[in-house]
């Protein structure tokens, strides 16, 4: 895409969002809620597949992980033993002139306001960042409860039953897709930073002795995720290694995407020690050591993490996929107009095939040629405007293939099938177009 201004291209990307229905604010009739997001028709067929790929890369096409689907809100001394109850927070002050309020390690100059320059700052207070419930009839500090800041909290307290369960030994992993919580100061950034998101994780159990070695391959597999997967052109990917470590961790790694607004962390790799496994043990009172019995030692496994936000990484797909080219009009003589078009992988787009009947009257024959792929791929039948009109709309919501059915196609049992990217149109006969599109659309 030709360079832009980066609040026009966040801009745009927004409002197409809106537009087409991918992701639009929560209780927006009321005003909208900050960090809090809807996604529409296609914001969530585009998320649920990604979800999708991921698991699949990571649980599903693995012999050594597996997954796990547990509850939001657990136990509270979970958070008090993880650290995040008494530590979890953001040092915060604000500006007595302005009103503003700042991350005071995001403030170039910490005695001064960034906004209006004033002086006269709040003391830094710490803001704790967890998201407060009451569990049981009685609301007072006994019945307290949290939602869930991070999803991997849960693996750490599974992983025995899930051993026992699964006959796993180590090395192994466990993966989880879910919901996690976390009550940010200053949500920004459209999905980037959000109250409510999805976390996609996956802890790595092994012995400390061996886990530089996971930690390096996870962290390759990692980037070849988006390499492969996604797609991602490696210029706007890089891996940025944390400078201070926490102090049981042995390393840790971002891997960071370039948005329009700047580089900024998509993903973690981070080796945790035994930090967790102990931290639980201790609170927990219960022996969590695993028996090796190839040798016979009982140890606390060392956890390998990979962490990803999923809305972070679709709000990446969709800075990525946003575009605008020249397309001739469909009318002579007329001058070229812009496209905009988004280059979704076919196998994450929200809609794989669309199916688009060139009249009225072929609105039924399109429509039965669309039943023979549902449940197959993701298919729409787009029957309202010009065809033109329907290509565009179909290019804006990243739609890689649309199948035509014309006037011909009675006659030839043939359809016209029109690529998204180049644009090229091909006629394929109805008895070749699944094979057609398998191979285009499955991989
Ligand atoms: N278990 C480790 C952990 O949660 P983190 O760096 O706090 O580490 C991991 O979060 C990932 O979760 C981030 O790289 C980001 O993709 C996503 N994430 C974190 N906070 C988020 C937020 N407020 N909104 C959206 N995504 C977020």
């Amino acid at each position: 895409m030709s360079e832009q201004p980066i609040d026009t291209c966040m801009e745009k990307i927004v409002s197409l969002c809106k537009r087409r229905g991918f992701v639009f604010q929560s209780s927006e009739i009321y005003g909208g809620f900050n960090g809090f997001w809807d996604y529409g028709p296609y914001g969530i067929a585009l998320k649920r597949a990604v979800e999708r790929q991921w698991w699949l890369y990571m649980v599903e096409k693995r012999n050594n992980v597996v997954g796990l689907d547990s509850s939001i809100i657990c136990h509270p001394k979970v958070w008090k033993a993880s650290g995040h109850v008494d530590r979890f927070g953001d040092i915060m002050c604000d500006c007595k002139q302005c009103k503003t309020r700042f991350r005071v390690d995001q403030m170039p100059d910490p005695t001064t306001c960034t906004n209006c320059g004033s002086k006269d700052l709040t003391p830094p207070r710490e803001f704790n960042l967890m998201m407060k419930t009451y569990v049981g009839p009685v609301f007072d500090e006994e019945h307290i409860a949290y939602l869930r800041a991070e999803t991997c909290q849960p693996i750490f307290l599974d992983f025995h039953s899930i051993r026992i369960a699964t006959r796993m030994q180590l090395p192994f992993g466990i993966a989880q897709v879910g919901k996690a919580f976390r009550n940010e100061i200053t949500p920004r950034m459209f999905t980037f930073r959000s109250r409510e998101f999805s976390q996609m994780e996956m802890e790595f159990f092994c012995a400390d002795e061996g886990s530089m070695e996971w930690f390096e391959y996870w962290r390759q597999e990692r980037w070849n995720f988006y390499l492969n997967v996604l797609k991602f052109p490696v210029e706007k990917l890089h891996l940025h290694p944390h400078d201070k470590l926490a102090h049981y961790a042995k390393a840790a790694v971002d891997i960071e995407y370039e948005f329009p607004f700047g580089w900024g962390e998509l993903e973690g790799i981070h080796h945790r020690g035994t930090w967790d496994m102990s931290q639980h043990q201790q609170f927990s009172e219960q022996d969590l050591q695993y028996l090796d019995q190839s040798n016979n030692t009982r140890y606390l496994p060392t956890v390998v993490e990979t962490s990803v936000g999923l809305d972070r990484m679709v709000l990446a797909i969709l800075c990525n996929a946003y575009d605008e080219d020249r397309a001739p009009t469909q009318k002579e003589g007329m001058e070229d107009d812009v496209r905009v078009v988004l280059h979704f992988p076919a196998t994450i787009a929200p809609v794989q095939v669309a199916f688009l009947p060139l009249s009225k009257k072929l609105n039924q024959n399109a429509q039965d040629l669309q039943a023979k792929f549902l449940g197959r791929y993701r298919t729409e039948l787009d029957v309202t405007g010009n065809i033109g009109k329907r290509y565009r709309r179909q290019d804006e919501i990243g739609t890689p293939y649309c199948v035509t059915f014309d006037f011909d196609s009675l006659e030839d049992n043939a359809v016209t099938v029109r690529e998204r990217d180049s644009m090229a149109q091909e006629r394929i006969p109805i008895d070749n177009l699944r094979a057609y599109l398998d191979e285009k659309v499955l991989g």
